[in-house]
């Protein structure tokens, strides 16, 4: 079993003439992507990470979880976009779903909670109430070591961690995953005795979930980082190796860009597990900073199923016509649970008793697809055969090989982000950041 891409209920909005046309543009983007010989070129270093990491670094991180597992109560996980999205998507979709609520007894390693992904001082004195007195130790992670999120957050946290163990004591309990040599980050972490973890150089915040950035609070939450890494090796292999028929990022990639060409501007990523929900924020951040630019790119957008049937429904099935959608379907559930049956029929349930829950899910999906296709919604399913790690792996390096092919199918740089500048001049020119007072005047003129 392996995870799958299937187009086959897309099959009469898109012809084999068109995918035949749509094959030859695909398999040069591949070579431009896998030669290195495209746009953002010096960004491509997650092509390789599934099988040619840094293996030492591999087992500080495993060691460093281990420590953190026996001396913390909570991790707190300060980060934003690429250096959030991923450790998010994976804990959430491999822990319990209640993980952070359970029982130690039960759970057995640390609660994590994220922060740093928003500005809002209402969420931090937040957490700092559900911290408490308790121990806990903090994972800060910023490529640049410069972004304000994540510096504001750790400003306070870290305060309050030397407050309670003392400098030295809470220097122990700070991990910092920040450049290699540049930054404010690495050079306070230099300073402090910090104990810290590598973003490659050449690999952007987005695409960086296999290194240390999503690895130390995944292998934190108990997951297996080994399974994760032999998953994403698997998904590799395949991208690179198989021919265009048996190749599904490459079949994702050049099927997203005839709709897109055919005037589908909008991609919904829709899951019928709430375990998802946090896997379609990644993706959303991956392909929309890596396509959304020089005003091109497909919308990405995210809707939990069947929640929002109940809301964004009535849109997909009859609104504007812009959207195809992609079903992530989990094939087996993690937890099976059958309904019973009542002597006296009163909510008239029983023609469902002796059936699973997730044979009602799995019908609510098939009969929704096949309503969105009626109202010329495009469907596009990849199958996730269960929850594990290997899986996971396996799905992110899919998702990852595709995008750097779309985009390149599309012609931009998949790699770069200069849109994600403006908003931050603006709100340094605002707050009266040294350097920008020019801008300040403007700014305020305008408000
Ligand atoms: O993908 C990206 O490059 C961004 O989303 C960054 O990850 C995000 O802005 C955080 O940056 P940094 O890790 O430098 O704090």
């Amino acid at each position: 079993r392996q995870v799958t891409f299937d187009y086959s209920k897309a099959g009469s909005f898109i012809s084999e003439e068109e995918i035949g046309y749509m094959k030859k543009l695909t398999l040069d983007a591949k070579e431009t992507l896998v030669s290195k010989t495209g746009a953002g070129n010096d960004f491509l270093g997650w092509i390789d990470l599934p099988v040619d990491y840094d293996k030492e670094e591999f087992a500080r991180i495993k060691a460093a979880a281990k420590k953190i597992q026996s001396d913390s109560d909570v991790l707190l996980v300060i980060g934003i976009g690429g250096s959030y999205l991923g450790a998010r998507a994976a804990i959430e979709f491999l822990s319990h779903s209640f993980y952070n609520v359970l029982d130690k007894s039960v759970r057995k390693t640390p609660e994590i909670y994220f922060c740093g992904n928003s500005i809002s001082s209402t969420y931090l004195k937040h957490l700092m109430d559900v911290v408490g007195d308790r121990d806990f130790s903090i994972n800060m992670i910023s490529k640049s070591g410069t972004t304000t999120e994540p510096a504001i957050a750790f400003r306070v946290f870290k305060e309050k961690l030397e407050a309670k163990y003392g400098k030295k004591g809470a220097a122990e309990r700070i991990y910092a995953t920040t450049d290699k040599a540049k930054g404010s980050l690495k050079h306070l972490s230099d300073e402090e005795g910090y104990e810290t973890f590598v973003v490659p150089d050449d690999v952007g915040g987005r695409f960086s979930v296999l290194t240390a950035v999503g690895l130390l609070p995944i292998a934190v939450s108990g997951a297996d980082i080994d399974k994760l890494m032999e998953g994403a090796a698997s998904g590799r292999k395949r991208a690179l190796e198989n021919d265009f028929e048996e190749n599904d990022a490459l079949q994702y990639a050049a099927l997203r860009n005839i709709l897109l060409r055919k005037g589908k501007s909008v991609e919904i990523l829709a899951n019928y597990e709430p375990a998802v929900h946090y896997v379609s924020e990644w993706w959303k951040q991956l392909f929309g900073e890596s396509e959304g630019k020089d005003n091109k790119g497909l919308f990405p957008a995210s809707v939990d199923l069947t929640t929002d049937l109940h809301s964004m429904g009535q849109f997909i099935q009859d609104g504007s016509r812009v959207m195809f959608e992609t079903v992530i379907n989990i094939d087996t559930p993690r937890e099976e649970l059958t309904i019973g049956e009542e002597p006296v029929d009163l909510d008239g349930l029983n023609y469902l008793a002796g059936k699973t829950v997730d044979f009602v899910n799995k019908s609510a999906m098939n009969g929704t697809i096949l309503a969105h296709t009626d109202g010329q919604v495009p469907n596009f399913m990849v199958t996730v055969p269960e929850v594990n790690e290997f899986y996971l792996g396996e799905l992110f390096y899919f998702f990852e090989f595709a995008c750097g092919v779309s985009g390149y199918l599309l012609g931009v740089n998949p790699f770069n982000q200069p849109g994600v500048e403006s908003y931050k001049k603006n709100m340094f020119a605002l707050l009266g950041k040294p350097g920008y007072e020019a801008q300040r005047e403007e700014l305020l003129k305008r408000l």
